[in-house]
């Protein structure tokens, strides 16, 4: 009976540990092998995002996620054209903090698709595949924003 306790506890664990979601870092290291499409990821921000973000990223009940004004103007809001520094990290936030409308996690192949449209929605991305060494190598334009204060 115990054994059993065990071995339930021991698949329990580590059924948890292979859901960890493991945090993609500023270069891209940790994205996983797998391609996202711009139509896929077209197709899900419709159907997901667009009601609260709006339809073109303009923002409705949620924050607008398109912008490239300067930051110096304090009313602006911050967005991925204007703020985020590294794209792979829009991955690495997509992937924890969204899920789909069953409230489920989005697949990578998914999530590099949803990634590859937030890119085009700012004018960042216009490739139809995207995959870790294109995600990796995109420059944002905020990617020394961070720096300049440091003095
Ligand atoms: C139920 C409403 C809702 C839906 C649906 C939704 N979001 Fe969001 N999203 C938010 C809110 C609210 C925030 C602001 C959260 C915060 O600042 O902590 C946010 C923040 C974000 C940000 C960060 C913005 C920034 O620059 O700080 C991104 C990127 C984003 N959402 C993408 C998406 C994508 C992609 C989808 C669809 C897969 C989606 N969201 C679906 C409500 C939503």
């Amino acid at each position: 009976m115990f054994f059993f306790f065990i071995l339930f506890v021991t698949f329990f664990c580590l059924d948890g540990f292979s859901k960890e979601i493991i945090t993609i870092e500023i270069d891209g290291s940790n994205l996983p092998d797998e391609s996202g499409t711009l139509s896929k990821g077209k197709e899900i921000y419709s159907k997901s995002c667009s009601k609260c973000h709006g339809y073109s990223g303009e923002g409705l009940i949620a924050p607008e996620l398109v912008g490239r004004s300067s930051l110096d103007d304090k009313n602006i809001s911050k967005t991925i054209g204007n703020f985020w520094p590294y794209a792979p990290k829009i991955f690495d936030y997509v992937r924890r903090a969204k899920r789909n409308d069953n409230e489920e996690f989005f697949s990578d192949s998914d999530v590099y698709s949803i990634t590859a449209f937030l890119l085009k929605l700012n004018n960042l991305y216009d490739e139809e595949v995207i995959d870790k060494d294109k995600l990796s190598n995109i420059k944002m334009p905020n990617r020394n924003g961070f720096i300049l204060n440091h003095h």
